[in-house]
């Protein structure tokens, strides 16, 4: 029987992986990520180099092994950064990093995979592929795909990722009317690709006026971006009262604790991991905690500019663990009243009761330097009250309502 052992089996880039998996995480524009939100979405740096093991055949020797690992993952290499006092490590070459999936290495892979399968691309089926990663890759790799999930969400965005940009490439349709009567869209949709937005397409003419007849019609990404828009829109018309412009800076979100009621004081304790709300370099913020006047719970604040306390970076870092401490930690929680810890097992058992409560600690606004944070008004936890009550009726929309049927246990 032929030696039908994989690359993965015996060597695999896992540095380069790692390194480039990390990277990915910070791209905001054209992954698929940004499509929609996922949990647990694979990188595509690690499912590319996972696939291409497993697909590969183990070269046999190790310097075999370790040039084809080198071409997958390409070499790591240490750099300083500007201010010359971080060392950082990076790939260069492999096609793993963003940016590098459309490599001419990539024809080679496509062809060695070929070739590997009797010269025919071989099937991959991913039977839970959630947001697609693996089955996306895969099609990058020239395989035939078969993407399965139970969940009907995952199912769509899988239709969205991997089936409708292959199916509609290359095709156009007329902009729906609200898109070609949106002058910020159509000013990007006629300058697309101009010199920053410098030339203008004849579309426009000179006092700025479309001339609609002469529109071109738009491929699937312009359609996705109307349809985004206008999703945007009927959202932010429906929600614009829970999220209002304070002060001039708009609301961006509010959070939340679950709170518990303390076994030995009765007070009310937010279960808190940690009270840091911004910890970079430029932006501090922490969310402070005092027993109120008359003593019937806890009163919160907010501090910005947190000072950094410490000579080296570990006196840095234990100081700031203990400002951002919350009241959670492995052992349980900790009442800031009363002292008395409750462990995970009592709040367990008081979550099972319906006992566990929330409260709005701070809102995220919008302001002129980015994301502020401040306390909530009186009028926001009114506010927020409305909005359950408001889920009501939007459930009540929904075909079937709210899913409240007991799940089949394990053992039936
Ligand atoms: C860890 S996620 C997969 C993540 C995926 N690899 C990615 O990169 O996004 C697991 C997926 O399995 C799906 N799943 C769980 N049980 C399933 C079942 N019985 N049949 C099909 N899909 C299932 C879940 O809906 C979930 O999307
Ligand atoms: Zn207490």
């Amino acid at each position: 029987m032929a030696d039908d052992t994989r690359l993965i089996e015996v060597a695999f880039p896992l540095k380069q992986s790692s390194l480039d998996s990390v990277h990915e995480k910070n791209v905001r524009h054209g992954h698929i990520s940004t499509l929609h939100i996922w949990p647990a979405r694979r990188p595509l740096a690690a499912v590319r180099a996972a696939l291409l093991a497993t697909l590969l055949p183990d070269p046999g020797t190790p310097e075999a092994r370790q040039q084809l690992v080198e071409r997958i993952g390409g070499r790591v290499v240490k750099t300083v950064d500007k201010s010359g006092s971080k060392v950082k490590e990076e790939t260069v070459g492999g096609v793993l990093h963003w940016g590098r999936e459309s490599s001419p290495d990539m024809d080679w892979f496509r062809e060695q995979i070929r070739r590997a399968y009797g010269g025919r691309a071989p099937k991959v089926l991913d039977p839970f592929a959630g947001g697609g990663a693996i089955p996306l890759e895969a099609m990058r790799l020239g395989c035939e795909v078969t993407a399965v999930d139970i969940n009907p969400v995952a199912w769509f965005i899988l239709k969205c990722t991997l089936e409708y940009p292959q199916k509609l490439a290359g095709q156009t349709r007329p902009l729906p009317d609200f898109a070609l009567q949106s002058p910020e869209f159509m000013e990007a949709f006629l300058h697309q690709g101009d010199e920053k937005g410098r030339t203008r397409k004849k579309n426009a003419t000179s006092n700025g006026q479309i001339d609609f007849l002469t529109v071109p019609e738009a491929d699937l990404a312009w359609h996705v971006r109307a349809w985004g828009q206008w999703v945007l829109g009927q959202a932010k018309q429906e929600l614009a009262r829970f999220y209002p412009t304070i002060d001039g800076k708009p609301t961006v979100a509010y959070l939340w604790a679950r709170t518990v009621t303390c076994k030995h004081c009765r007070k009310s304790i937010p279960l808190l991991k940690t009270r840091w709300l911004a910890k970079k370099d430029k932006k501090r913020v922490r969310l402070t905690m005092t027993p109120n006047a008359d003593g019937t719970g806890i009163e919160f604040d907010i501090e910005p500019d947190v000072p950094v306390v410490g000579g080296n970076t570990a006196q840095k870092r234990a100081r700031d663990k203990e400002l951002g401490q919350g009241t959670m930690s492995r052992s349980g929680v900790k009442c800031p009243l009363c002292g008395t810890i409750m462990t995970m097992e009592d709040i367990r058992l008081e979550g099972r009761a319906g006992r566990l409560s929330t409260i709005m600690t701070a809102v995220v606004v919008d302001g002129p330097k980015g994301k502020e944070y401040r306390l909530p008004t009186e009028q926001e936890v009114q506010m927020a009250q409305a909005a359950v009550h408001e889920l009501e009726r939007v459930y009540a929309e929904i075909p079937f309502g709210i899913p409240h049927e007991p799940l089949p246990s394990v053992t039936s």
